[in-house]
């Protein structure tokens, strides 16, 4: 794994190797060395810092757009959501909110009274992340714009190739911008200040990142860029628009480090922590940091999404490819736009898209200015009861997802993994990008195309049960692809056997799930064996696991008995919480009876006659639990 961040080609050759051409740079080159690629995740975030643990309710849906012109519209998107009961976590503010595009500030006109909106949104459990961009528009009336006003006394731009007049280009806001050079201990604490002030006027909960490449209308800042070998260097690299300064800065301009030649590529990298530091220190609690632009490590401290992508059907197939990318950078937390940013959505499209976001690991609607409305509200009643029944999927597993990413901070393992990660002898599942797990246990096959109403899924071989009925996939399908049913309303979903997976009954909010009564999916392997854990914690305050604050239990299920073994307890949060549900799938026989901690329960099990038992039971969640099949 080369560490360049310097402009470079990598091609892929046939033999297999692969060559680098790089402009620049020192070329540290590490071998890991697996021996499988999830154990070479783990070893490369081992190097590069594991990522952090998001809070809680950042892994529930968001929602987003660019172009609510007003808080009324604002508002009417939030009651559509209320209207059909849609799990949402999060809402976010585009640019739409501040006053002339101008970063910490909002507009006073359109979103007046957007600070107790806001405070509305969060005494109802949502959680709110704003927009900022890293630039300041230098033109604003004398005195007027105090954020930059003191950037410019403390000099903490990006600047011009004389290392002292700032670097200016054009972004949205009006007038011309400067770039906060976030290398500079000076400007990282200035950030830090203005993130903090501004916390004081709207109370955000998290900040997105965007436009941090850094991105600039111009080629280069004005009057344009000089003629010299950093400008203009001999060999460039295939990028879009054949110029090293298209849509950024004049890479000859200087940060603290050096010229951005040197560090451009760590733009958005130097942005991160500044700000993750800074919403620690406003919130006081977990930061949640979305970015644009990102870099090795940046996974530590930032989330990721995909970018500018479009409302066609091969976007969506395209952002499984990003998803699993990102997993292998480290940087876990990951989702592209739902039902896609440029150009209008159709109802099928964005139907099938939330479907398959809902699996994302950052789950999050957003759209470009001027598009249609495409939140899961607006579609009607039939789009919102899809919507919400495959979310409240989402919500009820988001236990075992949180796990993974406790796994992810602590093991540098990946949460969303190419089927090539659990089956890596069965190269047919090295080039499968149309389906994807969720850790080792869940496999998720979303329908890629228009009309279809079927998907071709390939089984590797292992025990499988379908999500929805319990039913075992039969052995004779192992190792080929089998249609599978995918009406309108399903995106069809598998569970590896071998596996326990901790579940949570759903409801409109983190906030109130975290609250209910838990459940465990035992789906056993041809062994009649199954395993997992469950991580728990508040969600929401900072370095749980560092110091120990959470509730890890372990999971074995043999021989018709399940046992759990309590491995951390040190979150009292657990006390007023209760077991409720046990499914198992792939059970031979209706049991005789079953017995709850040593005493019988038989009258609330239900045999499904597929192999699917379902247990009732009020047990504890932070007390060892004992389930025996007789
Ligand atoms: C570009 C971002 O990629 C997009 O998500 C955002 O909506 C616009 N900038 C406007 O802020």
């Amino acid at each position: 794994m080369p560490n360049i961040s310097f402009l470079s080609d990598v091609t892929l050759n046939p033999e297999p190797s692969l060559s680098f051409r790089t402009i620049g740079g020192i070329l540290d080159f590490y071998v890991f060395l697996g021996p499988t690629p999830e154990n070479v995740v783990q070893q490369y975030t081992e190097a590069i810092g594991r990522p952090h643990l998001p809070p809680y309710w950042s892994l529930g849906y968001q929602l987003s757009r660019w172009g609510y012109s007003n808080i009324d519209v604002l508002k009417q998107t939030v009651e559509r959501m209320e209207q059909y009961s849609i799990p949402y976590d999060v809402q976010y503010g585009d640019i739409d909110y501040m006053d002339h595009q101008l970063d910490f500030t909002y507009d006073k006109e359109n979103y007046a009274g957007l600070p107790e909106f806001i405070q509305e949104l969060k005494n109802d459990g949502l959680h709110y992340v704003i927009i900022l961009d890293p630039f300041l528009s230098k033109d604003q009336p004398r005195g007027s714009y105090q954020s930059y006003d003191l950037g410019e006394q403390l000099g903490i731009w990006v600047n011009n190739s004389d290392g002292v007049t700032p670097a200016v280009g054009k972004a949205l806001a009006p007038g011309m911008s400067v770039y906060p050079d976030y290398f500079n201990p000076k400007t990282a604490a200035w950030w830090a200040q203005m993130c903090i002030e501004f916390r004081n006027v709207l109370p955000y909960d998290g900040i997105w990142l965007d436009m941090n490449e850094p991105s600039n209308y111009l080629n280069g800042q004005y009057p344009g860029c000089a003629h010299n070998n950093l400008n203009y260097p001999p060999y460039i690299p295939r990028i879009s628009g054949s110029s090293l300064f298209e849509s950024t800065l004049c890479p000859d301009s200087k940060t603290y480090l050096g010229s951005l030649y040197d560090t451009h590529s760590l733009f958005g990298w130097s942005e991160a922590k500044p700000t993750y530091s800074a919403i620690q220190e406003a919130t006081g609690k977990r930061p949640f940091v979305l970015s644009r632009s990102t870099f090795v490590g940046n996974g530590k401290y930032t989330a990721h999404w995909l970018g500018d992508n479009h409302a066609l059907w091969e976007d969506m197939h395209l952002s499984i490819v990003g998803i699993l990318e990102f997993n292998l950078f480290g940087i876990p937390q990951v989702g592209a736009d739902i039902c896609g940013f440029y150009l209008d959505t159709t109802f099928e499209l964005c139907l099938r898209w939330t479907q398959l976001g809902a699996f994302y690991p950052l789950s999050r609607n957003h759209n470009a200015l001027g598009q249609k409305d495409q939140d899961p509200g607006v579609f009607g009643i039939e789009f919102a009861r899809i919507a919400r029944s495959t979310l409240q999927i989402r919500y009820s597993l988001l236990p075992y997802l949180y796990t993974l990413f406790f796994e992810a901070h602590v093991s540098g393992n990946t949460v969303a993994r190419g089927l090539m990660h659990e089956f890596p002898a069965d190269l047919e599942t090295h080039g499968i990008d149309r389906a994807f797990l969720w850790g080792p246990a869940l496999m998720i096959t979303p329908v890629l195309q228009e009309g279809a109403r079927s998907v071709d899924v390939y089984f590797p071989d292992a025990s499988w049960f379908d999500y929805y009925t319990g039913d075992k996939i039969p052995a004779s399908s192992h190792n080929k692809y089998v249609s599978v049913d995918a009406p309108l309303e399903k995106i069809p979903l598998f569970i590896r056997g071998g596996s326990i997976l901790p579940t949570q009954k759903p409801a409109t909010r983190t906030a109130k799930s975290r609250l209910n009564p838990f459940g465990l999916i035992i789906a056993v392997d041809e062994q009649g064996q199954a395993y997992g854990s469950l991580f728990w914690d508040d969600g929401e305050s900072i370095d749980t696991v560092e110091s120990g604050n959470y509730f890890l239990t372990k999971y074995t299920y043999r021989e018709g008995h399940l046992e759990t073994r309590i491995v951390n307890n040190n979150y009292r949060g657990v006390d007023s919480l209760v077991y409720d549900t046990i499914q198992i799938l792939g059970v031979t026989s209706k049991p005789r009876r079953v017995l709850l901690n040593g005493k019988a329960i038989r009258d609330d099990t239900h045999y499904h006659g597929n192999g699917k038992l379902t247990i009732h039971i009020s047990a504890p969640l932070g007390e060892p639990l004992d389930i025996t099949l007789q």
